[in-house]
């Protein structure tokens, strides 16, 4: 699948996002080893930190179906600025890759940009 391909299908997944509160959608898609894809959207609460991100979203429904390793993320919100992982996202997504997999921040124009994990979150907490 191509970049473009996965952005794609983070942004369909962002129309299913719950903000009530901040109105900002954002859609993710995780690629896994073998080619597996979940997506997530963001789910937001009234106890505004409870709030689900849609990075996490898709990871946990990722790895509640089985699938730990993860080789691509693609992160899409109807913005003017590249939509980036939160650290919270970051060490979350880093639980389960040592830094490999490439994390694509995209805006709405259809541009994005593309990291590793370990460039986005270096010296992740762990024990
Ligand atoms: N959000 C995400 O879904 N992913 C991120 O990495 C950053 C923030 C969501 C959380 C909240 O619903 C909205 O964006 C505004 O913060």
């Amino acid at each position: 699948m191509t970049d473009k391909e996965l952005l794609s299908i983070a942004r369909e997944a962002s129309r299913k996002a719950y903000v009530p509160y901040s109105k900002f959608a954002v859609g993710a898609a995780l690629e896994c080893r073998g080619g597996a894809v979940f997506t997530g959207c963001n789910v937001e609460n009234a106890a505004l930190g409870d709030t689900i991100c849609a990075e996490r979203t898709a990871c946990v429904k990722a790895v509640s179906e089985g699938y730990r390793e993860f080789v691509r993320i693609a992160i899409y919100a109807e913005s003017q600025n590249y939509c980036m992982p939160c650290g919270s996202c970051r060490q979350f997504l880093s639980e389960f890759n040592k830094g490999d997999m490439e994390v694509l921040c995209s805006r709405a124009d259809g541009r994005y940009v593309s990291y590793r994990l370990r460039e986005l979150m270096p010296h992740t907490f762990n024990y």
